[in-house]
């Protein structure tokens, strides 16, 4: 295969029983041979699809290093290196330039692009919203909206586009989760709108990956930011109607929006109302679609790996959904659970967690320098030759039982790491586990789409797509 054989596609395969799917393999080999047709190549990928850039060295090193466009940048996939640099050092790295590009526009003050002392007062003012006692009185609304929307979205031998259907589900679930039912008149506005400033401001503007002053119009975000003073004009009404109920002292449901409008402390001022509208915009943005996409990539799986799905339906079938609590559900579902994790690793929702470091770090011998861009692949990491047996196979049984502890926390990191892990972990897990368990009680899902899924970065790892998908009913359905 030539070096630059972007457009190479491998069917989807089963060998020795596992299932290979289709995805992007490395193709460029020889980052010292390097020059400026290779860097306009890599541009023309990068925004095309950032996941096809993945190198090969990324994935069989323990660090890759190279230039492009005068910046040195670095990819690591290393447990020790990330750990040495994303936990020890962390205060030596600050939030990536064109990460911050794509993010600061969107989400202003969101927890997702603040930095330094602002991150620090809003981190500590959303923590407690996510301990383990809030998300479990999520659990009951999560299994109510699901049960609701379910019957609505999927119609059982319908042939239907499974990504959209499944935003429009766990959109649902974080819109309850944050407004209750107070915002469902513009429910679906607000949906379509953030739907168009995902798909036009969700990515890097090559201007910013070139570098180029702030003042150059970036023309790929224009047509953005009509919909997201939408989305901040509908979010901002909801914000507005809770605070006066507060004021007045009605009774409020105890959601993430009132947690929001009672944050705050001796030491850390109380949220503004923009800065709730910025958190409640990065909920939705950091939220809906990666939980989305971890479930869809895994319904893919189950379709192909018959002898998997088998054994999470035997597993949802045993499991007693009334007299069991919604938040005990997943201690009930190992081998589900062990599917999810594994699709995370082929797909994780995230990929690039990306940083620059602020001061020189060592490690062995090596010097990372201050201004060099650093970034975590998760999907090198996750398929890294050296860490991971039979890297591009679809194996549950790694995370199943005691084989789960015998990964290294450092080589599996779906969530991210250090102190700018995701908040939203357990409200995504807990979400996920509901989803699963009540989707596949209830359907099957055959892929119908005429090529395999293609996985494509925008923000998140979607399915290029939208996975087309024929639900079938189970015979063994309530
Ligand atoms: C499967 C689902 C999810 C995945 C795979 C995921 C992944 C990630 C990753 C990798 C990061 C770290 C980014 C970085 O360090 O640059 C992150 C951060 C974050 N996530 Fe998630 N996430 C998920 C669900 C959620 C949910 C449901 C919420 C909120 C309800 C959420 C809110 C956030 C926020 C606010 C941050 C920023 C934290 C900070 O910078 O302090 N995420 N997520």
């Amino acid at each position: 295969m030539h070096k630059h054989d972007y457009n190479f596609r491998p069917k989807p395969a089963f060998e020795n029983g596992i299932f290979i799917p289709s995805a992007p393999q490395p193709v460029i080999a020889d980052i010292e041979k390097w020059n400026i047709f290779d860097d306009v190549k890599f541009l023309r990928i990068l925004m095309r699809n950032a996941i096809e850039s993945t190198g090969r060295l990324a994935r069989t090193q323990k660090f890759v290093r190279g230039k492009m466009f005068g910046q040195t940048h670095c990819t690591i996939s290393d447990p020790e290196l990330i750990k040495h640099i994303f936990v020890k050092n962390h205060n030596n790295l600050k939030m990536n330039r064109v990460r911050q590009s794509v993010l600061k526009p969107l989400i202003r003050t969101g927890l997702v692009a603040a930095e330094g002392e602002d991150w620090k007062r809003m981190r500590h003012l959303l923590t407690p919203m996510f301990t383990p006692r809030h998300i479990r009185t999520f659990s009951e609304g999560m299994r109510s909206t699901i049960d609701t929307q379910l019957p609505l979205i999927f119609q059982k031998g319908a042939e239907i586009k499974f990504t959209e259907a499944m935003l429009a589900l766990t959109y649902q679930v974080l819109s309850d989760a944050l407004f209750s039912s107070e915002i469902d008149s513009d429910k679906e506005d607000l949906l379509h709108a953030f739907d168009k400033v995902l798909m036009t401001m969700g990515k890097p503007d090559p201007l910013d990956v070139l570098n180029m002053p702030a003042f150059l119009p970036r023309v790929t975000t224009a047509s953005g930011r009509k919909a997201l003073k939408r989305v901040w004009k509908t979010v901002g009404k909801a914000i507005d109607q809770r605070h006066a109920k507060l004021q007045s002292g009605e009774d409020v449901p105890l959601d993430f929006l009132t947690l929001l409008l009672e944050a705050g402390d001796d030491e850390h001022a109380a949220l503004t109302k923009d800065e709730i509208q910025d958190q409640a915009v990065t909920f939705i943005g950091a939220g809906h679609e990666t939980t989305s996409h971890g479930l869809i990539w895994l319904t893919y799986l189950l379709s192909q790996d018959l002898k998997a799905r088998d054994r999470v339906e035997a597993e949802i079938d045993a499991l007693d959904m009334n007299g069991v609590p919604v938040d005990k559900w997943s201690e009930h579902l190992p081998w589900t659970v062990a599917c999810f994790e594994e699709a995370l690793r082929l797909y994780p929702s995230a990929p690039f967690v990306t940083r620059e470091f602020t001061s020189d770090v060592e490690w062995e011998g090596t010097t990372f320098e201050a201004g060099e861009a650093v970034m975590l692949n998760l999907w090198a990491l996750h398929r890294h030759y050296a860490l991971w047996d039979n890297p591009d196979g679809f194996i549950p049984d790694r995370f199943f039982g005691e084989k789960r502890k015998q990964i290294n926390p450092y080589q599996y990191l779906p969530f991210g790491i250090g102190p700018r892990v995701c908040i939203g972990q357990r409200f995504a897990r807990q979400e996920a586990m509901i989803v699963a368990a009540s989707l596949f009680k209830q359907c099957r899902f055959e892929y119908i789409g005429e090529a395999p899924p293609w996985p494509r970065m925008r923000i998140t790892l979607q399915a290029e797509n939208g996975m087309p998908m024929r639900v079938v009913r189970r015979e063994k359905s309530a």
